[in-house]
């Protein structure tokens, strides 16, 4: 299939893996480039840009094809050292990076002047002009369905995706609740290039994730994630647990009184414990709406081959059959 976001990464199918924390290290991101797809390394999950600079180059000798990087902008004090993640970005030869969380404007003249296509992920169609404005190649439009931070504004992508094609000049792909054939076709039919997934690629066999991760998104049903730190308004869409209870609990309990340090039992360095150790109630942990339409593990290969297979279908015959 070719897309403005097919032609924008030299990929051969329109879906990107997203960056996520503890989960996106070079077997996945390797696993979906090899697949035709585009793999993301996440920047942050490296403690240090050495660190990241060698996943690179593991990434690498897994993949000839095209793979990226996800630096996340945290809204913290204490900044991760981002110069020295760009530099082993652009040392390392990657010609994508997808930022997220605060804006990148600081970050894209240095971008650029590598040939780094940028991906900025945002939440509404405000952020997403202004992705546009300061240079950004594409958005990632991530709707309230999504896994992890889906923002303050809860609009679902039935009504942003849209919107988002309303507005922008620059190619989007769709992002959150992404799961099969159907999201790739009716993303496309809304305006979207392509779609992003994160959920979707934990649950297979390349993850490297604990097996009970990939069970617990499988036994999951569309109504089993809770939203979490919403009166902080750092919003996050998570898989309930035991520790998901007890924090939601703590926000009924202290109302406009939470702060940051009443929860960070649940919240703080909590992914290496469920990710590696599948120790499945020892935090909050990002899992979209979309675990609803996960029933397998299969190959990063199989995933996005059965895509595009029931895409190519849907468009062929279901679409064209009822057009006639
Ligand atoms: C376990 C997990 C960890 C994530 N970590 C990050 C992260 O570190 N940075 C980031 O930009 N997005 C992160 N995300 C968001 C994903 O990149 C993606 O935008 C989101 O999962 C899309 O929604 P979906 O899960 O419905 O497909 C994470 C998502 C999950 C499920």
């Amino acid at each position: 299939m070719k897309t403005r976001i097919t032609e924008l990464f030299g990929i051969q199918h329109p879906i990107i893996q997203g960056g996520m924390h503890y989960v996106g290290l070079a077997e996945l991101a390797a696993a979906v480039s090899n697949a035709g797809g585009l793999g993301i390394i996440t920047g942050l999950t490296q403690k240090t840009p050495e660190l990241l600079a060698r996943e690179i180059a593991r990434c690498r000798e897994m993949t000839d094809k095209p793979f990226g990087v996800n630096l996340t902008f945290l809204p913290t004090v204490s900044s991760p050292d981002y110069p020295g993640y760009i530099k082993a970005i652009i040392e390392g030869g990657v010609k994508a990076v997808e930022t997220a969380g605060n804006n990148p404007q600081k970050w894209m003249p240095l971008l650029k002047e590598h040939g780094i296509k940028v991906i900025h992920k945002c939440t509404s169609v405000r952020h997403a002009l202004k992705a546009e404005a300061i240079g950004c190649d594409a958005v990632s439009v991530d709707g309230f369905e999504c896994g992890g931070h889906p923002g303050e504004d809860d609009v679902p992508n039935f009504i942003l995706l849209p919107r988002a094609a309303e507005e922008l000049k620059i190619p989007f792909v769709a992002s959150g609740g992404m799961a099969d054939g159907r999201s790739l076709v009716a993303a496309l039919a809304l305006g979207a290039e392509g779609m992003n997934m994160g959920t979707r690629f934990i649950a297979t066999k390349e993850a490297p994730v604990h097996e009970k991760v990939k069970q617990a998104i499988v036994a999951a049903s569309e109504l089993d994630t809770r939203l979490v730190m919403r009166p902080l308004r750092n919003t996050e869409r998570v898989l309930n647990n035991a520790a998901v209870e007890r924090l939601l609990e703590k926000e009924k309990s202290l109302g406009a009184n939470l702060r940051f340090e009443d929860i960070i039992e649940e919240v703080a360095g909590v992914y290496p414990r469920i990710m590696q150790s599948g120790d499945m109630d020892a935090g909050a942990w990002s899992c979209g709406m979309v675990a609803g339409l996960i029933h397998d593990v299969p190959s990063c290969q199989a995933l996005i081959d059965r895509i595009m297979g029931e895409a190519d279908q849907l468009i062929r015959q279901r679409l064209a059959g009822m057009a006639g």
